[in-house]
């Protein structure tokens, strides 16, 4: 079976120097899937005590994720900076052109080490986000304007689940393949190749104890969902929530659904909840190459031009007419 070598030695020869970049990612996801397995054998467990740049609590598992993916990531010598949900500023690795040290550095990273974190005590699964950019030189510190580039401009996202098997999906923007971790020899195996989102779905995801917070278009989608067979939409709905976007997104990936993260008026100020940079553009990049939809519930998500590293959004994506559905709401 193809293994993600053969993958990564078969990306697009105008990418040089991916293949390298990606490899440390597959590394630093591998590590990561240890520190979980292992769990609390190793005391790896519980709060840091600490709050992270979004004021939420940090797992012990944030900061042990964020260290391992940084430590990793670095190692090709082809990124110029990285991004993470768990850090104020970028991080700059040394001897970076964006240190003032010219190089052969060409991408920048993205990245959420462990989302779904709150979960991760409860042994309930969580992964890691990433979205891989071009760097472009031109461009100057403190805060490198060069990451705040639309999604549209992506050239590679991916997620690593730590679920009940530890599974790679990624997009160099040639559709979406699937990896399982094969534990005893360390390897990804390409399992799931081409990965489609089905068109049509009966299953929808939201956090529905936010309900009376939303806007009216969204509760007016919810309202129609449950009435069911008997209301507008003819047909029943089913309700899944994992609290955690990487497991959400996956079950649509393999069986079709849409997950939404709307904005509602405890979380307007913020702009949402999910992060732009490195959870809504990379997924809505997977989604989007998988045949679904992704949007904001009034524009795609990766048209959206970003203002600020950390800045949020809200999001609805998954199956592509259940999510264009939604966004007739909006309209109306
Ligand atoms: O980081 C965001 C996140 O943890 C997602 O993975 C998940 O979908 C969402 O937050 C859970 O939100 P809530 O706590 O409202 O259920």
């Amino acid at each position: 079976m193809t293994d993600i070598t053969h993958f990564i030695n078969d990306l697009p020869a105008t990418e040089t120097g991916l293949g390298a970049v990606l490899s440390d990612v597959v590394a630093a996801c591998r590590e990561i899937s240890r520190a979980i397995d292992r769990g609390a054998l190793t005391g790896a467990m519980g709060s840091q005590g600490e709050s992270n740049v979004q004021g939420e609590e940090q797992k012990k598992l944030d900061v042990i994720s964020n260290d391992l993916f940084l430590e990793h990531v670095q190692r090709s010598g082809l990124v110029a900076g990285l991004v993470s949900e768990e850090m104020e500023e970028p991080f700059v690795p040394r001897g970076s052109s964006l240190s003032k040290d010219t190089g052969n550095r060409r991408y920048l990273v993205l990245f959420d080490p462990l989302d779904g974190s709150s979960n991760v005590d409860a042994n309930i699964t969580v992964g890691t986000i990433f979205s891989i950019l071009h760097y472009q030189e031109s461009q100057t510190e403190p805060i490198d304007p060069s990451y705040l580039q639309a999604g549209a401009k992506q050239i590679c996202a991916g997620y690593a689940m730590y679920g009940s098997s530890t599974m790679l999906v990624l997009t160099v923007g040639r559709g979406v393949q699937g990896f399982t971790l094969n534990r005893d020899t360390g390897e990804f195996i390409l399992t799931h190749p081409n990965m489609r989102i089905p068109p049509d779905t009966h299953e929808f995801a939201v956090n529905m104890s936010n309900y009376r917070f939303w806007e009216s278009p969204m509760q007016h989608y919810i309202d129609d969902c449950l009435q069911g067979k008997e209301g507008r939409r003819g047909k029943d709905f089913n309700m899944r929530w994992i609290a955690s976007m990487v497991a959400e997104i996956h079950r649509i990936l393999i069986r079709g659904g849409i997950f939404m993260y709307p904005i509602d008026s405890k979380i307007r100020k913020q702009g949402g909840r999910l992060r732009l940079m490195y959870e809504a553009n990379p997924m809505s990049f997977i989604v989007e190459q998988a045949g679904g939809m992704a949007s904001t519930g009034r524009h795609r998500v990766m048209d959206i031009e970003p203002e600020a590293l950390h800045q949020r959004i809200p999001v609805v994506m998954g199956s592509k007419n259940e999510v264009e559905t939604v966004t007739t709401y909006y309209r109306r």
